[in-house]
């Protein structure tokens, strides 16, 4: 049993932005499944968006997010976020994270799709690299800060699980699976910040690295937590279209400096959906490129940068000309060929805009999280932004909510029984079932979605369920097992609801009801286990 002040789940911005908080007021330990660089943060190009220009407004920018959010946007929260930009960038500079800039010393501002104006942040094209590394050396610094590195957290304990009849459901603590012992430990706080990122690994294609498996969603609502608006995935417009590569994103900020879209005739396309053209919010261009693909037949459309140039090019988007040049296509001479891809998930655990979820103790930052900024569509480059404004109204509102009273420690949490389980002894069954999810997933409930498809992804979900039910009593707990139990139930609470939202908003596109439904005021589609624990 160990215990700690803060237990945080994660180590992309969200998660060490609020442990550097907490570190100055008790003991921090950050687990993390697999490496402390393995991150959604990390995998960020474009960069984060903060009005920065004398041109531009904190109104330019709440309207650009309420109008991609498509009326599901809670305007109080957008209006929090987008004013605290500037003091989030100012904290991250003194963090040592080097934003690129213009010769006279102001930021250079990039530009991506559904944003009036130029007011994006950052480092090249690897901005999530620069954050996430200068974050890590300083949380390596930091004498009250443990990073567990292989330690993947398995299940909450609340009062509920414990059966414990008390006035509010509270957080206790935590099993984790310490990979390099095979133990489970049970780890005791008051304070547990999920920043486990998102679930882009529910879909065949996307653009997010192997950890994002939707873990914390899964964990929060088994522990009776209130989930919300998991039906708006986003699909990137603009996923690498490589037979090697299959996750490498193209930034959207290639379009911000005049990439255009084009179909395999050369032809642009996107202004005959939208005026915007080619930088239309990404739920617009997303299911443009759907259509187009499906219309001509092609695989593929294509992003064409090579009017601006090889020395542009190479300088203001390294990794991707080195990246796309390494299997062979050369952004400078030719279009680069791409596909619509799994990227954020807009919805998640019900938090406030302090990371507060219906689980008293337990907060949840970032992708993970539903504050209401993203409503129904996230505008480009807001989610590192909400990373770290929220940790650190997080760090606040956990800090004032301490109540002495509810030592953890004084909980008896049962040690993990594993009871006759035995050793995975293929794992071959779990990779099968991985697999089967993630293709059901692509081909049932992607950008285009109908009543039918939906049910019969509910369908088959519910047999998988059932399966990897067995597989978990049944095996030794493992990554791949605790992995795949959480994407059936990740991918479970995507389906259920979208067959909610008896409409087409935002990233959700039914053609079933292909209006949104202008009669009454939109609302979250929430949604809440009745009995906590297994
Ligand atoms: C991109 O660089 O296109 C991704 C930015 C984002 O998803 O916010």
């Amino acid at each position: 049993m160990r215990e700690y002040d803060f237990i945080v789940v994660g180590t992309g911005i969200s998660g060490l932005s609020f442990a550097l908080k907490a570190a100055t007021n008790g003991k921090v330990a950050v687990l993390t499944k697999r490496s402390p660089e393995m991150s959604n943060t990390a995998w960020a190009q474009g960069g984060i968006s903060c009005v920065a220009d004398p041109g531009d407004s904190f109104d330019a920018h709440i309207a650009d997010t309420m109008d991609a959010g498509a009326g599901l946007c809670e305007a109080s929260v957008v209006d929090t976020i987008i004013r605290s930009a500037p003091e989030a960038i100012e904290e991250m500079t003194k963090q040592g994270v080097n934003f690129d800039r213009e010769e006279n010393g102001s930021f250079s501002l990039g530009r991506e799709g559904g944003h009036t104006q130029r007011r994006v942040l950052h480092a090249r094209d690897t901005t999530g690299r620069e954050i996430s590394s200068k974050l890590l050396l300083a949380a390596g610094r930091e004498k009250n800060i443990d990073i567990l590195e292989n330690h993947f957290a398995i299940d909450l304990v609340t009062t509920a699980k414990l059966g414990l009849k008390e006035e509010e459901n509270r957080i206790v603590g935590l099993y984790a699976l310490d990979e390099a012992s095979g133990r489970i430990i049970t780890f005791h706080s008051e304070r547990i910040i999920l920043c486990t990122g998102g679930c882009g690994r529910v879909y065949l294609y996307t653009t997010n690295p192997k950890v994002a498996t939707g873990d914390g969603v899964a964990m929060a609502y088994r522990a009776g937590a209130s989930v919300a608006n998991m039906e708006f995935i986003q699909f990137h417009p603009t996923c690498l279209y490589h037979h090697e590569l299959k996750n490498f994103l193209i930034s959207e900020a290639v379009r911000g400096e005049g990439g255009v879209l084009i179909g395999k005739d050369g032809k642009e396309f996107m202004s005959g959906y939208d005026p915007r053209g080619s930088l239309a919010p990404r739920d617009i261009v997303a299911q443009a490129i759907d259509h187009e693909i499906k219309r001509t037949g092609g695989p593929c459309v294509y992003v064409d940068i090579a009017h601006r140039g090889k020395s542009y090019i190479q300088e203001r988007f390294p990794n991707i000309y080195e990246t796309c040049l390494s299997v062979g296509i050369d952004a400078a001479k030719e279009p680069i060929p791409v596909v619509p891809a799994a990227h954020y998930q807009c919805g998640g655990i019900k938090t406030s805009i302090d990371g507060a979820t219906s689980i008293t103790g337990l907060y949840a930052v970032g992708e993970v999280a539903c504050t209401g900024l993203h409503g129904a569509n996230r505008l480009a480059s807001n989610s590192l932004l909400e990373g770290a404004v929220v940790a650190a109204r997080c760090f606040e509102h956990a800090t004032r909510q301490l109540n002495p009273a509810h030592k953890a420690k004084n909980y008896n949490i049962p040690d993990w029984i594993s009871g006759n389980a035995e050793d995975v002894d293929e794992l071959v069954v779990i990779y099968h079932n991985w697999d089967e999810i993630r293709r059901l997933m692509w081909d049932y409930v992607s950008i285009v979605r109908t009543d039918k498809r939906l049910k019969r992804a509910a369908t088959r979900l519910q047999n998988l369920r059932r399966e990897v039910q067995e597989f978990y009593w049944n095996f030794k707990i493992c990554p791949e097992l605790l992995e795949l139990r959480n994407l059936v139930e990740t991918a479970s609470l995507i389906v259920k609801c979208a067959q909610r939202r008896q409409e087409s908003r935002g990233l959700h596109y039914t053609l079933d009801f292909p209006k949104s439904n202008a009669a009454s005021p939109p609302q979250d589609t929430l949604l809440k286990r009745e009995t906590s624990g297994e």
